[in-house]
């Protein structure tokens, strides 16, 4: 198992280019079992999640032909609709594979993804939406079986709370569903945004695409025709590496993002104190002279991220002040405190919320990934820890963040992969 030793950095400098976004490839991956033709993707992050959902689709019988940070995928000759527990226990996300299988062979088996460090999450919202779409859904022996023979329906879907996740699969299954679905309380993540922008330039209409509410025509059943397309750049990457030029309080600029999708992690850091300056594709972060304290809620976009809330948690740490940080998504996405605590955060948990007390002077000390943002909160508190610290379990890390010890080291990190 790999490890990253990383020794305390004074600064950091420099540009580091943000890969495509992970959360956006999923989705995407998963509708190409929609088309009928060949889809070439590109900006594919190279991320362990990414080669998971395509080893999954090579499983049912579809070809995935790579390239640098690109990969062709035939699923003409799929033919297997079961994607079976040992690949969906080792990535949740494989869930998005169930709408589209049961909308173009008419029957499906997904294993449940069962809990995860983070919380139960759980497929009801996902399963409740496509019965009422048509499907016989029976949950045997830990898989979801799901069955339409004579195709999905069109019909309004009021989602009990915002999934993204949720939101994705069922536009797949709405999209060559017979009439028009019509999706309330729909996630407007920008993820999702590309996912229904996609199908829409593949000749699915689809209106209010980024509102809560989408209407999505089906078209009865036919196989799409999608052209390539380019994954959109990771806000939640972008995110992580603002906080690692705010925690080291440098000037860092970040090229191949999206500023726009980043205004509620900009308006925190800049609270915060930080300035940036912004072009199309680039942000740069200047430093400050005072690190402030700060209130997060983590909630759905366009407001404050979950997946940037443990990042934003190890930079409180170094705020001048008492930091308030509150979860909403997710009941257990705490798992990081007890590690910060251990290289001397003063962070005190009492239900959802975590407050953080600072300034406080980290020391390096071998630390634990518990799960993918976690893990880079780790790695952020390693960069301004005195010493070493040693972040065991990096496979966490790897699943989501594409070269990133190079990508720090190219900055002016002290950071090495090294094998227990
Ligand atoms: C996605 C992201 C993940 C991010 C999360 C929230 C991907 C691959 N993953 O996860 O990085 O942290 O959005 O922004 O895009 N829920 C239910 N029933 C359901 C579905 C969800 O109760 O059927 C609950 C969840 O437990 C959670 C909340 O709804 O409390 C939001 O979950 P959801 O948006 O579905 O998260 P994911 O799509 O799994």
């Amino acid at each position: 198992m790999d490890y990253l030793k990383i020794q305390g950095t004074p600064s950091l400098s420099g540009t580091i280019k943000i890969s495509g976004a992970k959360n956006a490839s999923l989705p995407l991956i998963a509708m190409c079992i929609l088309a009928k033709n060949k889809v070439k993707i590109n900006n594919l992050p190279d991320v362990v999640d990414i080669k998971t959902l395509l080893k999954l689709l090579s499983n049912l019988g579809s070809e995935c032909s790579f390239g640098v940070n690109e990969v062709v995928i035939d699923t003409s000759m799929m033919h297997e609709t079961k994607a079976t527990y040992e690949i969906v226990k080792t990535m949740r996300a494989s869930i998005l594979v169930l709408c589209p299988i049961l909308a173009r062979f008419g029957h499906c088996e997904v294993s449940l993804p069962g809990g995860c460090a983070i919380g139960q999450r759980p497929i009801d919202l996902h399963l409740k939406a496509l019965e009422k779409m048509g499907a016989v859904i029976e949950i045997k022996a830990g898989y979801v079986e799901a069955k339409a023979p004579k195709g999905l329906k069109g019909c309004e879907i009021i989602f009990d709370k915002i999934t993204v996740t949720g939101t994705a699969n069922i536009v797949m299954a709405a999209a060559l569903a017979d009439g028009v679905t019509t999706i309330v309380n729909a996630a407007r993540e920008p993820e999702v945004v590309q996912l229904c922008e996609i199908l829409n330039d593949s000749g699915i209409t689809i209106e209010g695409i980024g509102t809560a509410v989408l209407k999505i025509q089906g078209n009865g059943g036919k196989l799409i025709d999608i052209q390539p397309f380019s994954i959109i750049p990771d806000r939640i990457e972008a995110g992580t590496y603002l906080c690692a030029g705010a925690i080291t309080n440098s000037e860092l600029t970040l090229t191949d993002v999206e500023p726009k999708h980043l205004d509620a992690v900009l308006a925190k850091l800049e609270e915060m104190g930080f300035s940036f300056t912004t072009t199309s594709n680039t942000i740069t972060i200047h430093p400050t002279d005072e690190i402030k304290p700060v209130k997060i809620i983590t909630q759905e976009y366009p407001a404050f991220p979950t997946d940037m809330q443990a990042q934003f948690m190890a930079l409180a740490t170094q705020a001048n002040g008492t930091s308030v940080i509150e979860e909403r998504l997710f009941e257990n996405r705490f798992m990081h405190v007890s590690e910060l605590q251990r290289m001397g955060a003063e962070i005190s948990l009492n239900g959802h919320i975590a407050t953080v007390n600072g300034k406080t002077e980290l020391s390096g000390t071998d630390v634990m990934a518990t799960d993918l943002r976690a893990s880079s909160a780790l790695v952020l508190a390693g960069l301004i820890a005195k010493g070493e610290t040693d972040v065991h379990r990096i496979y966490h890390l790897d699943r989501g963040y594409d070269a990133l010890e190079m990508k720090l080291k190219n900055a002016g990190a002290n950071v090495q992969r090294l094998k227990e």
